[in-house]
């Protein structure tokens, strides 16, 4: 663990509330460490009531955050439809910054906080809104579009977002031959592979998913009988070759759900196998481990001081909120 906790008591009572939660986490989080996290989830979840707050999730969040505090969890449409869909007054936002500023997008009225301001992005340090409007004068007239791994700055200087979720929807909905799709190389590869439309894109990766390689995943199969592979699209095409299914965090884990193979192979953040394995208890996980330090930023006690404190508030320019809103909302009408 990143920080410290500070000691708090693991009283009957509160190992009374928190016995359902720790069911779900048993098999990763020993005894002993559950008498310094359950009384921090259980004065999360007292501190979300005292102010009508809410934590959302993303999947790569650990265990304890993912099954012990969030109230939502989810890949980053289902996190951003969801915001814009609340009556909390506020939000924490238990992922990375650039989640934090989609739901303070969808939600300008509401505070959103972030536990750890730090928590950035290799995809969303990648690309500015000057590299974008660069794109525009080098191909007028062709329409961005633009993941939501990116700063609000950047959304403001495109047509429309996407997520991995949706991308080749999006890119459809379009009706258009040629678009820019930034800042992930990867995924534009991914949704060129499924449409004759042609992707111009930027050189962005996502640092976790980089670093698998189509030789690792024939390993794995090699080596293990009755493999079923799932890789996120943020992965290099022969690592999506290699595998059976390529799709969102959420989509991923719908596809262990609906088909319940024996073993399976998630090939993106290590905890996403810890988080679904309690609800898959037919399902063995192999974990070849990618640890995305943004996401793990995020920690049970960062999260109480964020709501005792009410800090770090996200917020953004109005002028470019505006512009970077009309972009997501473009986005989420897209069914
Ligand atoms: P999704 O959950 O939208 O698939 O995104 C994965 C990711 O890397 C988020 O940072
Ligand atoms: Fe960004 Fe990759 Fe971490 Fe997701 S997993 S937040 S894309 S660095």
């Amino acid at each position: 663990m990143a920080e410290a906790l500070e000691r708090r008591a693991f009283t009957p009572e509160i190992e009374a509330r928190t016995a359902s939660i720790y069911e779900k986490v048993k098999a990763h989080v020993p005894r002993a460490e559950w008498q310094l996290l359950a009384p921090e989830i259980d004065a999360i979840n007292r501190l979300k009531r005292e102010k009508n707050a809410i934590v959302l999730a993303h999947n790569y969040q650990t265990p304890e955050i993912y099954h012990g505090v969030a109230d939502i969890v989810g890949d980053s449409l289902a996190l951003a439809r969801r915001a814009a869909e609340t009556d909390a007054d506020v939000i924490v936002q238990a992922g990375v910054h650039f989640m934090a500023e989609t739901s303070k997008l969808v939600c300008p009225d509401k505070t959103v906080l972030i536990p750890d301001a730090r928590a950035g992005c290799s995809l969303a340090s990648s690309i500015t809104g000057a590299d974008v409007r660069a794109l525009r004068e080098r191909y007028p007239g062709v329409p961005v579009v633009t993941y939501v791994n990116t700063s609000a700055d950047v959304k403001a200087e495109s047509d429309i977002c996407c997520t991995s979720g949706n991308a080749l929807k999006i890119v459809k909905s379009l009706g258009v031959p040629r678009v820019i799709m930034i800042p992930d190389k990867y995924l534009a590869s991914f949704v060129a592979s499924q449409t004759d439309i042609e992707i111009i894109t930027w050189e962005g990766a996502c640092e976790v998913h980089e670093r698998f390689s189509g030789d690792e995943i024939r390993e794995y199969r090699d080596a293990i009988d009755g493999l079923t592979v799932i890789a996120h699209p943020e992965c290099p095409p022969d690592v999506i070759e290699a595998s059976d299914f390529a799709g969102s965090t959420a989509e991923m884990i719908s596809y262990v759900k609906d088909r319940q193979p024996e073993r399976v192979l998630l090939v993106t953040e290590c905890s996403m196998s810890d988080n679904i394995a309690a609800e898959s208890p037919g399902t063995e996980f192999m974990k070849p481990c990618g640890l995305c330090p943004h996401m793990k930023r995020i920690t049970l006690s960062n999260i109480r001081r964020s709501l005792e404190t009410m800090t770090t508030e996200v917020t953004v320019d109005p002028a470019v909120a505006e512009r970077a809103r009309l972009a997501v909302e473009r986005m989420l009408a897209v069914r």
